[in-house]
């Protein structure tokens, strides 16, 4: 590193999906960089507390639901024999195995790994905390890239059965009686694990539906499954206290005229939103602006109110998605290293990986609805599919968004089972300015659930033959 005070090229704040995806893509570049990182592997919230470790989680719950569902067809597995701490090894393997896949594709690219706390000493050096004491690093260009951390929810005793992702990623205990206080992706993702290991699962969420980013009607399968499954799902509701006590903790609800009566639980699962990490990295001595909740704003080329100085990521606010941060990071390092680049962000596609799948892109009804815009919607329930009833899922539904003059796709949203790999499509089909008729005469391989978008497309078109319109009908073609 260079401690002797020449300059790198690029300065990296933060190991996460955005912080090294730009690292090496600045190196591929031809640029000299250093990445700074708290912690001892790099990979982020998302490699070593996010999206690894819950969907591998998830995973183990989805075996036990399927071979749950397996009776079902006349095939019987018994009560499952769950080993936790089995279970806890497997996923620490898998994070680990990515981690030291990281470290290799940073050593090969000679990007330098530097792990320390670091934070803006002036507008062209970090003052790093390392373990073996304090140094600086210079820098030419800088790319802010620390990620979020959790909204804590105030008010709540100091005690250990009390957990925010984190802590329910590590899969210390499983409750018998768990709490879940937010009704949005990490709450639900959460859930599902917990109730599939076991765990009698309450849901708590303020507004009045869950997943509230997502069209209302997209979450009833998903709601309606839940509702079977967990101890309850309470809307419109929030928690006025919680008392901690040898039996368990006491919940006390609030909401509405009629809230829920108290309750005791065994475990609480805090899942209320995610803040950005901005203001805690010195920005007001290199002159960085930082907004509410810690959000730094950038321009469409990732750039800061400091011209050299870029931010990336969870960082720079909504929609905090591994795969967002790690675009925004390309696209800061090719700024940087002098390409013409800009973060185009329309279609952020957003899953959750509950069980059935929620995944929407582009635009959602409800933001047609708010923002006055004109738009058709096409929608097919699983019914028609056959891949989606042989599974015994047809739960599920695809909805297409279109413009009505142009009929150019908008947006689209699908719930069932592998939703979040079916919508890449649909994301596809929007970023291509494709229209409902491309979509329709595309042939889509039978039986798969991506028939599915094809049919929602013919629907529109009025072409469809698996479902039957009646007077909505048109000739089409
Ligand atoms: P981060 O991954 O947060 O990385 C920031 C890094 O900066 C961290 O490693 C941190 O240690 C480091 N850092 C912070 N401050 C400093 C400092 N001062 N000095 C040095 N280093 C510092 N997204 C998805 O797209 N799909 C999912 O399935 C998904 N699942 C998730 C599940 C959970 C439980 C959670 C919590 C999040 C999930 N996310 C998911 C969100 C995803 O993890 C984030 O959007 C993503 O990690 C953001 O990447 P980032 O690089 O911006 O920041
Ligand atoms: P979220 O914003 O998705 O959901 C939080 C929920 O809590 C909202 O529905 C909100 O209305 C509710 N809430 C807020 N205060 C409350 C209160 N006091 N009582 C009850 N409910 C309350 O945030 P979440 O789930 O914490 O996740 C944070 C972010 O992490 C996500 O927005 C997403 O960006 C990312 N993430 C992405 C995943 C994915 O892509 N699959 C998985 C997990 C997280």
């Amino acid at each position: 590193m260079s401690t002797d005070g020449s300059p790198v090229d690029l300065a990296v704040i933060g190991g996460g999906p955005g912080g090294y995806t730009a690292a090496f893509r600045a190196a591929d570049l031809g640029l000299s960089v250093a990445l700074v990182e708290r912690h001892s592997k790099i990979g982020g919230v998302c490699l070593h507390v996010g999206c690894i470790p819950s969907k591998a989680l998830l995973h183990a719950a989805k075996l036990l639901s399927d071979a749950e569902d397996a009776s079902e067809i006349g095939i019987d597995f018994g009560q499952p024999s769950i080993d936790v701490a089995r279970l806890r090894e497997a996923t620490s393997t898998v994070v680990g195995q990515l981690a030291n896949g990281l470290a290799g594709l940073a050593k090969r690219r000679g990007v330098q790994i530097i792990q320390g706390v670091a934070r803006f000493g002036s507008p062209n050096e970090l003052a790093i905390d390392a373990p073996d004491g304090h140094r600086t690093l210079a820098f030419r260009n800088a790319i802010i890239a620390v990620g979020s951390e959790p909204t804590e929810l105030p008010g709540l005793p100091n005690d250990e059965r009390i957990v925010y992702s984190e802590g329910a990623l590590a899969l210390g205990e499983v409750p018998e009686r768990l709490l879940v206080i937010g009704g949005g992706i990490i709450g639900l993702e959460m859930a599902t694990v917990y109730d599939a290991l076991g765990s009698t699962v309450t849901v708590v969420e303020a507004l009045d539906q869950l997943i509230p980013g997502c069209d209302s009607d997209q979450v009833v399968p998903l709601a309606k499954r839940i509702t079977r499954r967990y101890g309850a799902v309470h809307l419109g509701t929030q928690v006025g206290a919680i008392e901690a006590g040898v039996e368990g903790l006491a919940v006390v609800y609030e909401g509405g005229d009629d809230p829920p009566p108290p309750a005791t639980v065994d475990g609480v699962l805090v899942a209320v939103g995610r803040r950005a990490s901005g203001d805690l990295i010195g920005a007001e001595l290199a002159g960085i602006e930082v907004g509410a909740r810690g959000v730094i704003p950038v321009d469409d080329q990732m750039r800061t109110n400091v011209p050299h100085v870029f931010a990336i990521g969870d960082v720079v606010g909504d929609p905090m998605l591994a795969h967002k941060s790690s675009r925004q990071g390309i696209v800061a390092a090719e700024v940087i290293a002098g390409k013409a680049a800009s973060f185009a962000g329309r279609v952020v596609p957003s899953v959750a990986y509950t069980d059935p799948e929620i995944a929407w892109a582009g635009l959602t009804e409800t933001e047609a609805q708010e923002a006055g815009i004109e738009y058709e919607a096409s929608a097919v329930p699983w019914a028609a599919s056959g891949r989606a009833v042989l599974q015994g899922r047809g739960e599920g539904r695809t909805k297409l968004l279109l413009e009505p003059e142009s009929r150019r796709i908008l947006g689209a949203g699908i719930v069932g089972v592998h939703a979040g790999d079916l919508i890449a499509e649909a994301v596809h089909a929007i970023e291509m300015g494709s229209d409902a008729e491309d979509l329709a005469l595309t042939i889509h391989p039978h039986p798969t659930l991506s028939e599915t978008i094809g049919m929602a497309a013919e629907a529109a078109e009025g072409t469809v033959t698996d479902l039957y319109l009646g007077r909505r009908a048109r000739a089409g073609g």
